[in-house]
């Protein structure tokens, strides 16, 4: 059965020593909000964008100590390292707006 709206998931970790986790977290929610993408359109069908902080995704080796933090994108499958609040604005624009994956932030 498919679902009528779709949620799309930003998880962020914020297990660094710092509060960057949760500043990149406000700041997506900030940027979905003024580029108008809390609420998406895809393929004629509605899905929403929810933002959401999580214990550490286990995904990178250094940003516990580095200046970022890392992002998953569910159900894309996609992770994002080293993410700091100024790239919030791209992911948005770039990935969850235009639906391309933003190459300089991909975790692989
Ligand atoms: S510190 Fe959690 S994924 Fe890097």
């Amino acid at each position: 059965m498919k679902s009528a709206a779709a949620v799309t998931r930003v998880f962020v970790c914020t297990a660094q020593k710092d509060d960057v986790g949760k500043d990149v977290a406000k700041a997506f929610k900030i940027e979905l909000k003024k580029q108008g993408l809390k609420k998406l359109l895809t393929g004629g069908s509605g899905s929403k964008v929810r933002v959401q902080t999580c214990n550490c995704l286990d995904l990178c080796k250094h940003c516990k100590k580095g200046p970022g933090a890392a992002v998953a994108i569910y159900p894309d499958n996609v992770y994002y390292g080293d993410v700091k609040p100024k790239d919030a604005a791209d992911i948005v624009r770039e990935h969850l707006g235009d639906g391309h994956v933003l190459k300089r932030l991909l975790l692989e």
